[in-house]
């Protein structure tokens, strides 16, 4: 039996109409997804937590709580980026305990934890406080392809990650690079070394992911993202519908209720379509790009850099800037095209093309990244590289929180104004702007209503 991890409440809309879905919309049909016989729903991320305060005016932590109540027999599922948590910087180790240890207890069971650089020292606060709180701590190995990344490193990096205290370990393809051969090798070695289970997340961009998941099945892999068909394909997953009907009455088998499958294809239906016409959902998005192969950037990326160079009207240079993406990346060690990284690197290679001379410009996140501020890249970036980036500042050669003050009490008093309690805390303490102009209205609303209440008793009385 192949495990079904279903995707649509977190990378689904994240990968289609930019994390949009809204709890109202996710709360109607979240009843139902608790039937379908799920292995985990993944409803809570960087993102979605990000677009709730910024674009919905909502509360995450209450989406979460109000999904939990409705969610009986299915795990919650969260990504957090290791000592990044939802954020793209390095958060003290007080921090990220007490992230972990109320995200455990606003609902979620399984904690999903990567490494932009696969460095597992930035793992391990969050590792060891999802194992104190009794969440199941999966870890993912952040999959790209390059000289270093080959079949052994992911390997031997899997056997330091099991023993690290992983409940479980996801390969996680967020580019969907991950070729549905080199997936039978993976998995296959994996399973002969490791004794926890093996999750596969991949995306559908490029048109692989469904042959990658097959093959990966093949090789004994024991869970498997998919997203319900109306917000899968494309940049998103494979749809779970797909998945489901492949392995029916196989030694696969997925043992999903197909009945409810089909009620909740029909929901999302509606919603894709809407989203569709509104044009938050760009059919771009959901075209078979196999680019990503070529130029091994991620599909979120590719949007990105369009988006970007449209803004700036220079959409001519796109095929330069793709070519000088890889260029970058090598000069920089191969770290892999993932949040954060992958915008930096993004934004360096625009740069790089834009002023027609490299390195001329360069932001401060690279400078911090070539000091090992981010963590150990994946090959020293060589000499001549540094010294053209920092010059001759230092670099930093242990884990970078180590130099981080806690800093729970420092914003206990700078927020105790507004926030109400530690959730609201750490919304502040991720997001600084927008939770707090977020906390306000939220007040302010509860306060017009709460003398609305009043008046309308006196004028009862
Ligand atoms: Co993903």
């Amino acid at each position: 039996m192949v495990k079904i991890t279903e995707t649509s409440l977190r990378d689904g809309h994240q990968s289609l109409i930019a994390t949009r879905l809204k709890t109202s919309e996710i709360l109607d049909i979240v009843e139902k997804m608790d039937q379908v016989g799920y292995h985990a729903l993944e409803v809570w991320g960087g993102a979605t937590f990000d677009s709730c305060l910024r674009f919905l005016d909502e509360d995450p932590w209450e989406r979460l709580r109000e999904i939990k109540k409705r969610v009986k027999n299915t795990k919650l599922q969260m990504l957090l980026r290791g000592q990044n948590l939802l954020g793209y910087k390095h958060y003290p180790d007080d921090i990220v305990e007490l992230f972990v240890k109320k995200s455990i207890e606003n609902g979620i069971d399984i904690i999903r934890i990567f490494d932009a650089l696969n460095d597992i020292r930035n793992l391990k606060t969050a590792v060891d406080a999802t194992k104190k709180y009794g969440g199941h701590c999966q870890i993912a190995i952040s999959y790209t392809t390059s000289e270093v990344h080959t079949i052994d490193y992911y390997v031997n990096l899997s056997v330091e990650i099991e023993k690290m205290g992983a409940d479980s370990i996801c390969i996680k393809d967020m580019a969907g690079v991950l070729l549905p051969m080199d997936a039978y090798n993976l998995v296959s070695q994996l399973k002969e070394k490791i004794t926890v289970p093996i999750e596969l997340h991949t995306h559908q961009t490029s048109g692989t992911g469904g042959m990658t998941y097959l093959k990966a099945i093949e090789a004994g892999v024991d869970i498997i993202d998919t997203a319900i068909s109306p917000f899968s394909g494309g940049t998103s997953q494979p749809a779970t519908e797909s998945l489901y009907y492949s392995l029916l009455n196989t030694k696969y088998d997925t043992k999903l209720n197909g009945e409810v499958l089909n009620d909740i294809t029909e929901y999302f239906t509606k919603i894709r379509n809407d989203y569709l016409k509104s044009g938050l959902l760009n059919p771009k998005a959901l075209m078979t790009n196999p680019n990503i192969l070529k130029y091994q950037v991620p599909g979120g990326m590719l949007s990105n850099l369009m988006s970007q160079l449209e803004k700036q009207g220079s959409f001519d240079k796109y095929e330069d800037v793709l070519k000088e993406v890889p260029r970058v990346r090598a000069e920089l060690g191969y770290p892999p095209l993932v949040t954060p990284i992958s915008q930096m690197v993004g934004t360096q290679a625009v740069m790089n093309v834009m002023t027609n001379e490299r390195y001329k410009v360069i932001p401060q996140e690279i400078k911090d990244y070539v000091k090992g501020l981010y963590g150990k890249a994946p090959v020293e970036v060589s000499m001549e590289i540094r010294e053209r980036i920092i010059g001759n500042e230092k670099v930093i050669t242990y884990r970078p929180a180590d130099d981080l003050l806690p800093m729970y009490k420092e914003i206990k008093e700078k927020y105790k104004d507004l926030a109400k309690n530690d959730e609201d805390l750490l919304s502040c303490a991720l997001f600084p702007q927008v939770a707090v102009d977020f906390i306000t209205k939220r007040d302010k609303i509860e306060v017009i209503e709460e003398d609305e209440i009043i008046e309308f008793n006196l004028l009862m009385a």
